[in-house]
């Protein structure tokens, strides 16, 4: 069921700068309508940037009506790679007060002008630190923060193992080639699929976009530092 929101949200996503093109984002309307209409826990995504994913998520939820919702997680300050003397660094994104890369204006009012705020909450902060104190099972984790090696990985092993049975993690910029881009996503999707507790969805998979499955209710059969276990074992047996 298409929703009026949902088709304004889809627009606006269009025409939102970002790192997602318009056929990555066309698989996470799907996934997040299939997570919204399924699953039981809100969405997560790492990486909100100026919105351009976020809207394309909250676009899916949108399309099935419902309470669902997204949080989208980004300390808003950039990735090292968008930094100053990186490629794809924006110096129009740098707060002349602080000296620093801030998104935190764009992305809100992204938000609040597309209406996408009726089912998108915005939580600013380290994304490791936020996995480290969340509980909450979730039917969609959407990872596209930051690339760097350790950055990476701290989302996967923090946020993999709270998706709920049947629930979607979909990594951004996954590079089979390496000539094609960075190893760190690439490689936390090989460990989540070798992990054996997700499955990939092949016929979702598009550009630089992954999205599998979990095929199983136990949260704790990921690679995880033992901080991260004895929060997976806590949401396993809350489940
Ligand atoms: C590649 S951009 C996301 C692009 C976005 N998904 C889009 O559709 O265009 C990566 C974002 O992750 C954020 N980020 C990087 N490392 C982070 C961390 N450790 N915690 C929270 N946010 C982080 C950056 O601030 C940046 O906005």
């Amino acid at each position: 069921m298409r929703t009026r929101l949902a088709d304004s949200l889809l627009r606006e996503a269009a025409s939102t700068p970002g790192f997602l093109d318009h056929s990555e984002g066309l698989r996470l309307v799907g996934a997040a309508a299939r997570a919204a209409r399924r699953g039981r826990g809100p969405l997560v995504e790492i990486g909100g940037y100026l919105g351009r994913s976020t809207l394309y998520l909250a676009a899916g939820i949108a399309s099935v009506g419902g309470s669902r919702r997204l949080y989208s997680i980004d300390h808003h300050h950039g990735s090292q790679e968008l930094q100053a003397g990186w490629p794809h660094h924006d110096p129009a994104l740098v707060d002349p007060a602080s000296g620093r890369m801030d998104t935190l204006g764009r992305w809100r009012r992204a938000m609040v002008a597309s209406g996408a705020d009726a089912v998108v909450i915005g939580v600013i902060g380290d994304s490791a630190d936020i996995a480290h104190d969340w509980s909450t099972p979730l039917s969609l984790v959407f990872i596209d923060g930051g690339h760097a090696v350790d950055v990476c990985r701290a989302d996967y092993e923090g946020w993999a193992p709270l998706v709920e049975e049947g629930g979607a993690l979909i990594f951004h910029d996954v590079y089979p080639d390496p000539t094609d881009g960075g190893r760190p996503p690439y490689e936390c999707y090989l460990d989540a699929v070798r992990s054996g507790a997700f499955v990939e969805d092949v016929e979702a998979a598009t550009g630089s976009l992954r999205v599998l499955v979990r095929r199983t209710p136990n949260t704790a059969d990921v690679a995880s530092p033992p901080a991260r276990r004895s929060v997976a074992r806590s949401t396993a047996a809350a489940e």
